[in-house]
């Protein structure tokens, strides 16, 4: 059987394994840290753990890549999924004590909710984590209509890290890393998840809509 050949281009998604950024002493420190925090956290869930230090090499390859704070991105990545370990109905009283109003039953947008609370949790656990972190976390899940660069990182590196399955939506995405800029590789990724969304019947939360008509309206006026 032929082998098939992968062209350097079609990895360029993919972080490699020697991969290492020159960080400032303080900077390695607090990556160590968070990882070993995170290793703490979901250490019940071995996959989850798996995915979040995934994602967080992925966000910083795509950081360097894309000319964004690549220690803000491992960041963010590490810390992402905080939250995912948190059972619904107490994650459901999170949200509420944290007044988090999508406009619809919380239960209904309940998988969306992990972000948004353990960006209003964490900010107290570490205080000295910049708020960029925190916004990124907290629209992982959703996007927003003020995607920044390291919430696009996030967001892109949270779908397409080494260890989720391909599917067509993602290989796209995938293929398009380096060849595209950060906004279209973001756009990609958010409307492959919309797509997604609506192939499995999953239910749509509201206002993704008025994200997508705020991106795509933004996305129109940059083009004229
Ligand atoms: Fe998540
Ligand atoms: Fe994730």
């Amino acid at each position: 059987m032929a082998k098939k050949t992968v062209s350097v281009s079609d990895e360029l998604w993919r972080p490699r394994e020697n991969e290492k950024v020159d960080y400032e002493p303080w900077q390695r420190l607090t990556l160590m840290r968070l990882e070993s925090d995170t290793r703490t956290q979901l250490a019940s869930r071995q996959k989850r753990l798996d995915h979040s230090l995934s994602v967080a090499k992925t966000a910083e390859h795509l950081a360097v890549l894309y000319g964004v704070n690549p220690f803000l991105a491992r960041a963010a990545g590490l810390l992402h999924d905080w939250d995912k370990v948190v059972p619904k109905d107490e994650l459901l009283e999170r949200a509420r004590y944290f007044g988090i109003d999508l406009g619809v039953p919380l239960e209904s947008v309940e998988p969306l909710l992990h972000g948004m609370v353990a960006a209003r949790e964490l900010p107290d656990r570490y205080p000295h984590l910049p708020r960029e972190i925190w916004h990124a976390i907290a629209c992982h899940t959703s996007a927003a209509e003020d995607m920044g660069p390291l919430d696009m990182v996030l967001f892109v590196a949270d779908g397409i890290e080494p260890l989720r399955r391909d599917s067509p939506g993602i290989a796209q995405t995938r293929s398009l890393v380096g060849k595209v800029s950060l906004e279209d590789l973001f756009w990609n990724a958010f409307v492959g998840g919309l797509v997604y969304v609506l192939e499995t019947g999953r239910y749509l939360y509201p206002r993704a809509i008025d994200i997508y008509n705020s991106l795509a309206l933004a996305r129109q006026r940059r083009r004229v």
